[in-house]
């Protein structure tokens, strides 16, 4: 059994202690919106908060979680008002949007550390968070304007 917070609420896990947290969060606590890549820690789809700190879920064992707090995309705003979610409205950033909860996860541990980042800080940030529909341009075009209107 491993407990942990999950966006705020205290749960647990009877998976074994090397399943990968991505995983239990979407199969055994059922929130679908953190998404399976890769598996290997290479395209960030699966991208959360450990601590506040983006993370890759496809390999972290629930076993290192204990007592840890997480969040997901569901935990990111309670009501999907968070300044970047509302940006990805206006710049229109998603194409499939397989990639973008992962993408939102690490552009807010971005602007939660550096509220009004370069351009150059935040390709350099993003820049292991992989988009098969290249919207690349348009992630970095929403997170500018949402430090621009946080
Ligand atoms: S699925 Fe985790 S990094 Fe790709
Ligand atoms: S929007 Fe399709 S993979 Fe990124």
């Amino acid at each position: 059994m491993t407990k942990f917070n999950l966006n705020g609420k205290n749960v647990e896990s009877t998976q074994p202690p090397d399943t990968p947290l991505l995983w239990v969060i979407r199969d055994e606590l059922n929130m679908k919106g953190t998404k399976f890549g890769c598996g290997m820690a290479l395209c960030g789809a699966c991208t959360v908060h450990l601590n506040g700190e983006p993370t890759r879920s496809c390999v972290l064992p629930i076993s290192s979680i204990e007592g840890q707090r997480i969040t997901t995309i569901e935990g990111l705003s309670p009501n999907g008002d968070h300044p970047l979610q509302k940006a990805w409205v206006l710049e229109q950033v998603p194409q499939c949007g397989y990639c973008q909860s992962g993408q939102l996860m690490t552009a807010a541990s971005l602007l939660a550390k550096n509220k009004k980042p370069t351009r150059t800080q935040i390709v350099e940030h993003m820049a292991g968070n992989i988009c098969r529909c290249g919207t690349y341009n348009q992630i970095i075009a929403g997170i500018e304007r949402a430090a621009k209107e946080a």
